[in-house]
């Protein structure tokens, strides 16, 4: 058996196009839109010889495949690698990475932390310190909307929610950049994000237990669960892992990705700012639109087939969820961002069991800062040319000048 970047090497299975792409290069990262566009154009799946991968982009393969944890597992791990073959980078998340019965304990868990109450209780401190953050903005006029909003604003409300002692912006979207990062091959971006691993990975886990926490918060009602004997303390600090990992890179996307978009389309923000209660669709459009998780893999779990093409047991494939958010055939006028188009089904957030557990709280950050900035600014202009920042895995802007202008 032949071992390609973790996983093993497959046939090309029969009526599926051989196509001699790297999903992987920076440049496809950082503008992917004909990448996706030429993944469906190939039919439901193309056979990728560079990595040995079936890649699907269109909306109803990549839907199948990405919800059907019994054919296609995620135990097996989320990107590149198949954990059944050898040990993943670190011990793999016992939510994100694992199958039912596993999965559902762990997830009862996590779910109560991160629970509508919970999450209605942080919105009046949220929504304040997005007026606050937004109002500064506004004085200074022009500025770095990565590093000011996007960065700012999660890595100052998220650490707070889960109750960490310590709060540390870089650590935290570094930590986020090397978990993406990983799911994809050993190339440059993951060599490069692996490298910060000494100066993040041991600040992480400390942060992670159960003394380091705040006795409210998130954290704490993960641990609360180890004295009903329900996960164990060493489980519950895995837990709160999956927070961190999971929860500062993605919305740090997703807030510059909105700028972004209401920067580029004036009629979608005064739409926005005529009925400010838009916020949350134009959250779920940005999410739709741009997918700041664009990548995620399942491992086929047995012999199966799909659309008419047999997949053979073993076979990674590469769910590219920003190619689905996207088809023509599921969103009339796809590549128009169109904040009324309220598109509940898209992909972004996942679907099925491993659906994001954590977006209410993502949904909770959008709203308030989308919703400061629809009340107090007027206008939303580019400042100067947007740059992309690639990732194996997250669609994200590396650099976002914007200028805000009050009446
Ligand atoms: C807009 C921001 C976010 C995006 C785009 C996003 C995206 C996703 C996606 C696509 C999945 C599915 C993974 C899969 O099926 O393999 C997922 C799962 C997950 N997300 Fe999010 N996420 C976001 C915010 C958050 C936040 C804020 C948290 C934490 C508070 C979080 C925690 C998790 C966890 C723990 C899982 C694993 C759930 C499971 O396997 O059952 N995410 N997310």
């Amino acid at each position: 058996m032949k071992i390609i970047e973790g996983h093993k090497e497959i046939d090309v299975p029969a009526g599926v196009p051989v196509w001699d792409v790297d999903p992987y290069d920076p440049a496809v990262l950082v503008d992917p839109s004909d990448y996706y566009s030429e993944l469906r154009s190939k039919g439901p799946f193309a056979y990728i010889p560079r990595y040995s991968i079936l890649a699907c982009g269109r909306y109803e393969e990549t839907k199948e495949v990405f919800s059907d944890w019994e054919r296609f597992v995620s135990s097996r791990g989320v990107g590149l690698q198949d954990f059944s073959l050898g040990e993943p980078w670190r011990p793999p998340s016992i939510v994100l990475e694992v199958d039912p019965p596993d999965h559902t304990k762990a997830r009862a868990v996590i779910e109560r932390a991160l629970s509508p109450g919970a999450i209605r209780k942080l919105m009046e401190s949220y929504r304040e310190d997005a007026e606050n953050l937004i109002g500064e903005l506004l004085e200074k006029g022009t500025f770095e909307a990565v590093e000011e909003l996007a960065e700012t604003y999660p890595t100052t409300v998220f650490p707070d929610a889960v109750g960490l002692g310590e709060s540390d912006r870089r650590r935290l979207v570094d930590y986020g950049e090397m978990v993406f990062n990983a799911l994809g091959p050993d190339n440059e971006l993951r060599r490069n994000a692996m490298a910060k691993g000494p100066n993040v990975v041991p600040w992480i886990l400390e942060q992670c237990k159960r003394e380091r926490l705040e006795p409210e918060g998130f954290g704490a009602t993960i641990y609360a669960a180890c004295d009903t004997g329900e996960i164990t303390e060493e489980e519950a600090g895995l837990l709160v892992r999956s927070l961190l990992s999971a929860g500062v890179d993605t919305t740090v996307a997703v807030l510059g990705s909105a700028i972004w978009c209401l920067a580029n389309n004036p009629d979608q923000f005064q739409k926005l700012k005529a009925d400010p209660k838009l916020a949350r669709w134009a959250f779920e459009e940005t999410l739709r639109y741009t997918s700041p998780v664009h990548t995620f893999c399942r491992t086929a779990n047995l012999d199966t087939e799909v659309s008419g093409v047999k997949i053979a047991e073993g076979t990674k494939i590469i769910c590219v969820l920003g190619a689905a958010n996207l088809d023509e055939d599921h969103w009339p006028q796809a590549d128009k961002f169109d904040i009324e188009r309220k598109p509940s089904d898209h992909l972004a957030l996942g679907v099925g069991i491993h659906g994001c557990v954590g977006q209410n709280v993502a949904r909770a950050e959008a709203d308030a800062v989308l919703t400061a900035i629809a009340n107090k600014v007027e206008s939303i202009e580019l400042a100067g040319e947007p740059v992309w920042r690639p990732n194996n895995s997250v669609h994200t802007l590396d650099r976002l000048t914007i200028t805000f202008k009050s009446k």
